[in-house]
């Protein structure tokens, strides 16, 4: 499968949709060239310190979390809905577990820009730019503790390095 490459500028899509409901790989690879990867339906993409960025939480106890700190690239995967089940499989088992990325059928690649799919629709690489750990003092709403037992997310704001399209 090849892929071309979009300028941030040209990136044309419903990213709440994508994102919050379509759903996301979030991967790294280790220097040994291992990779694991694991779904993801919060983050965003935007702008920030006049770079275009894009930001993904993690919490400590996902296998990708060793991953994500032992690499400076972290990258965003996105497919079509034939592929909801490999996702959902990404979601629910752990890469400490199992290879689930063969178990859901899906091809992982690694090179200079990241971890990429030969399935994906869209890859978006990134390059650590801040990780730090949510802090729930700062937390101004009452609702949002409950999505924790305290397992606070490491935030990673990434910088945008390179976008790729699945050519049809
Ligand atoms: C739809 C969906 C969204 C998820 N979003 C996140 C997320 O944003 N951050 C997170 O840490 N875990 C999230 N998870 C949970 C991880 O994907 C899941 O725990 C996964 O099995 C971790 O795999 P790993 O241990 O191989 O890293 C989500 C799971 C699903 C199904």
């Amino acid at each position: 499968m090849s892929f071309k490459e979009i300028s941030p500028n040209e990136l044309n899509t419903a990213i709440f949709d994508d994102i919050g409901n379509k759903w996301m790989l979030i991967s790294a690879a280790k220097e040994d060239g291992t990779v694991n990867t694991m779904t993801a339906s919060w983050g965003t993409v935007g702008v920030l310190w006049n770079k275009n960025v894009f930001i993904c939480f993690i919490r400590p106890q996902r296998y990708t979390f060793e991953f994500t700190e032992a690499s400076d690239k972290i990258s965003l995967s996105f497919f079509g809905e034939e592929h909801r089940a490999a996702l959902k499989l990404c979601g629910t088992k752990s890469g400490r577990d199992c290879d689930k990325i063969a178990l859901a059928g899906l091809d992982a690649f690694v090179n200079e820009n990241g971890v990429g799919f030969e399935q994906a629709e869209r890859i978006i690489y990134g390059k650590k730019l801040y990780c730090g750990r949510l802090d729930p003092k700062c937390f101004l709403d009452e609702g949002i503790e409950k999505h924790y037992d305290g397992d606070y997310h490491y935030v990673y704001i990434c910088e945008i390095e390179k976008i790729e399209e699945r050519e049809q």
